[in-house]
């Protein structure tokens, strides 16, 4: 890529210097100057203005062009520099595919998109193929979409995760039947930590919940804790998955989000990430919600830096934090 480049940049460098000076005059400029302005030059010398003005006209526009097209191409090498630099946590890594479980979901298709803005591809499980190729999941390049129904037999998951680097977990039951966090969220969890295994990938990265671990933490009388475990009991069905993950013998990461929210990271609040059992979603703690599309860096970067494996993060967001350096989000 960066030899294409540097090759249209020769080209575009020569260019100008080569036309005859009638041409260069109405070439349409790279930067912001308007081409009216140009050609409007050129036939003014056409007309009456001398010789020696219309030809000093002609070299400053040339000057400015070449000006102009010296900085365009400049921009240019700067940002495939920086586009490798933004790449490097992945190759670092050694990570170039990973499965995500729930693609489709709202969380999980924020992690889908990071990854692919890190030059990750991606292993789409969704439990309807033809719904997910019709979404904006579908038409994305890098993205293999495999079905993957939590519920179903280990060798469909296995398929699925395939050769995928990493798994991230980003399924949740969202159904009214309160036996469906069993199923899905406690033993689906289980069932693609067990076919992680037989497919050799490196790390199962968890999503869970803030209060997970409520009732130990004396978190019991919670409000947030007794709302959230009413229907189906899902903080202590994630909370079990999370402790079959840790048992895995995988390299593992459970991160803990509060509250979800759809709106973009701007307008709910900058990150803040602490360790196991410290964020409870009181008034006291420092933030209660957090942007889906935060949660989905934080996933991706649990894979992508050395410091994000075998812990759990809690996240939340507030709009007065300062969002710390990737490299520092993991030393909690
Ligand atoms: N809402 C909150 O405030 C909050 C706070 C903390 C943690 N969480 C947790 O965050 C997680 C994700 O939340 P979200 O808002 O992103 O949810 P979401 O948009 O509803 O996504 C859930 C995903 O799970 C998938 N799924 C459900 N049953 C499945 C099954 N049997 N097999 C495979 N995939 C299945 C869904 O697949 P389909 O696309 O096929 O439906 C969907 O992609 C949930 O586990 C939730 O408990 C939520």
């Amino acid at each position: 890529m960066q030899t294409t480049h540097a090759n249209t940049a020769s080209r575009q460098v020569a260019g100008p210097a080569r036309q005859p000076a009638s041409l260069a005059v109405c070439t349409p400029p790279l930067a912001r100057r308007p081409a009216a302005r140009s050609c409007a030059l050129h036939r003014t010398s056409e007309q009456s203005v001398s010789t020696e003005t219309s030809q000093s006209a002609a070299h400053s526009e040339r000057s400015l062009v070449f000006e102009q097209q010296r900085r365009f191409l400049l921009a240019g090498a700067a940002a495939t520099w920086l586009s490798t630099l933004v790449q490097l946590p992945a190759e670092a890594a050694n990570v170039s595919t990973v499965f995500v479980a729930g693609a489709n979901g709202k969380t999980g298709g924020a992690a889908v998109k990071y990854l692919l803005s890190k030059g990750v591809s991606v292993r789409a499980g969704v439990r309807d193929i033809a719904k997910a190729r019709a979404s904006d999941l579908g038409k994305e390049k890098n993205v293999e979409l495999v079905e993957a129904d939590v519920t179903k037999s280990s060798e469909v998951l296995t398929a699925a995760i395939g050769n995928a680097d990493a798994v991230i977990i980003a399924i949740g039951y969202g159904g009214l039947n309160p036996k469906g966090f069993e199923d899905v969220d406690l033993k689906g969890t289980k069932n693609l930590v067990d076919a992680a295994k037989k497919t050799g990938a490196k790390q199962v990265v968890m999503l869970s919940s803030l209060l997970t671990n409520g009732a130990a933490k004396g978190q019991g009388t919670n409000p947030n804790f007794l709302f959230l475990n009413l229907f189906g009991g899902v903080l202590n069905k994630k909370h079990e998955a999370e402790l079959y993950l840790r048992d895995s013998g995988l390299a593992w990461t459970i991160v803990r989000p509060g509250g979800l929210s759809k709106e973009p990271e701007s307008a709910v609040g900058n990150l803040i990430i602490r360790g196991e059992d410290t964020l409870f979603g009181r008034d006291e703690d420092p933030g209660r919600e957090i942007s889906r599309e935060t949660v989905g860096k934080v996933l991706v970067e649990a894979v992508l830096q050395s410091a994000g494996k075998d812990k759990v993060v809690e996240i939340v967001s507030s709009k007065s934090a300062t969002t710390p350096p990737v490299n520092e989000w993991f030393n909690v």
